[in-house]
């Protein structure tokens, strides 16, 4: 073992850490204990290693610690311990879910995870494309370089019945899960996200935000310090984070890998028709888990089966269901997110009919300035209900066409606004 792992927690680093946790600034600490702020800051930064007994209890009182907060100051203060370690006697979170069963694919993604250098790494796309199931599973590979912990928030960008979380709420949680007390935790935004950088300045810790709804949700919770990585995931891409990976349905071999792995009564299918059959879910890894459920709660259907319920483009979502999950709820829930004038896009462009466009054909569809129908479109890019499969080029993903162009009937708008038109369009606002 190296000296450098059998010696004790640097008395400056528990210091900091439990002052950290005290929420006290070293002003506020040295007129506390009645030592100099001087004396506090040489301590912290080692300036000062080894302080006197009566200087440590001064300490442990104005931090009010614990009998096991106290031995562990007293502990540092004096030689032998584990310097290595000094926080990892505090709570350690390991929050993650459980990883995927039968995760398929995605090889160079996780390359990409497990080897970016930067702090933070948003992960985005559209509804049900895998970007929980791949932070999970990177973060479990990840974990042992974490030490001090893994962190997993659902922000709820996208829940039914729930609200995104606010920062000051997730921050509270993020506090207590790692050790710091109730009545620690002070009551503004900006102070808990200055204690959390605080407390996590010192460890090692893995943090999974999962389902953000912006940007602005996300940057309170994002740690300062250099030895903790955050995996966000988001249906919006967050451009403002320093890294972002952008997840593409699976590969036709990988959705077949999913279903054959999730589903039953396959085996000696031919691979054509497995083709065929994830091709209908749009290669999207949630319409094919729900594909594989079908399968599972009707014993008497085969593939051949499914695949021709799955063949009509108006029904097939409806087929897409399984007890509370279903395409069309997760669809749903990106759409709750658009202002009316999106909305408005996002029904009327889904009645155009297949295949891609331009800004121009879209602003005819609308019936508005081909500029204002260029950045309407690039609102639903941003949240992935849009796809620019070429510059200057859109269209949706199969499924997503055939929501939006089923809840454009369900409300009312009329089939009359499908291409070619040539009158602006009436429709009434969702
Ligand atoms: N690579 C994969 N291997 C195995 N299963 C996967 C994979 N990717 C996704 N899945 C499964 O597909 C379903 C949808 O994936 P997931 O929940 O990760 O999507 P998401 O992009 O996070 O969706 P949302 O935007 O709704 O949060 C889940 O059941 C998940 O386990
Ligand atoms: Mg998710």
């Amino acid at each position: 073992m190296s000296a450098e792992a059998v010696r004790g927690p640097a008395f400056g680093a528990v210091l900091r850490n439990r002052r950290g946790l005290a929420a006290l600034t070293q002003e506020q600490l040295a007129e506390r204990s009645g030592l100099s702020a001087r004396t506090i800051r040489r301590l912290e930064s080692g300036a000062l290693e080894r302080p006197r007994g009566a200087t440590v209890r001064l300490l442990a009182e104005a931090l009010g610690l614990d009998d096991k907060g106290q031995m562990l100051l007293a502990a540092a203060s004096r030689e032998g311990r584990h310097r290595s370690e000094p926080l990892r006697r505090l709570v350690v979170p390991r929050q993650l879910p459980a990883d995927v069963a039968a995760f398929v694919g995605r090889a160079d993604e996780l390359s990409i995870l497990d080897t970016e250098p930067a702090t933070a790494i948003a992960i985005d796309g559209m509804a049900g494309v895998g970007k929980t199931a791949l932070a999970v599973h990177a973060a479990h590979r990840l974990a042992p370089g974490f030490p001090d912990g893994q962190l997993f928030v659902d922000l709820h960008g996208h829940t039914h019945g729930t609200a995104p979380a606010t920062p000051g709420d997730v921050l509270g949680r993020l506090l207590r899960a790692l050790g710091v007390r109730n009545d620690r935790i002070p009551p503004h935004t900006d102070a808990r996200a200055a204690l959390y950088r605080t407390v996590l300045a010192e460890r090692r810790v893995l943090l999974v935000l999962d389902d953000a709804a912006d940007a602005a949700q996300v940057e309170p919770l994002l740690p300062g310090g250099p030895g903790c990585r955050a995996l966000i995931t988001s249906r919006r891409r967050l451009v403002a984070l320093d890294r972002t990976l952008t997840l593409d349905v699976l590969p036709v071999e990988d959705a077949v890998a999913l279903l054959t792995h999730t589903a039953e009564r396959l085996a000696g299918t031919p691979s054509r028709t497995l083709a065929e059959l994830v091709g209908r879910c749009g290669l999207l890894p949630l319409a094919v888990r729900l594909a594989a459920a079908r399968l599972r709660s009707h014993p008497t259907w085969d593939a051949s089966h499914l695949l021709e319920r799955l063949d009509d483009p108006g029904e097939r979502l409806a087929e897409l269901e399984a007890g509370p999950r279903s395409v069309t709820a997760a669809l749903d829930l990106s759409v709750r997110g658009l202002d009316d004038d999106q909305r408005r896009a996002y029904l009327l462009l889904g009645l155009h009919g297949g295949g891609d466009f331009t800004v121009a054909a879209a602003a005819s569809i609308l019936g508005t300035s081909p500029p204002r129908a260029g950045r309407l479109l690039d609102r639903l890019l941003d949240v992935h209900l849009m796809q620019e499969p070429a510059p200057g080029r859109y269209r949706f993903h199969d499924l997503v066409r055939e929501h939006a162009a089923h809840t454009a009937v369900a409300t009312g708008y009329p089939r009359s606004c499908t291409w070619p038109r040539t009158r602006p369009c009436t429709a009434p606002r969702a």
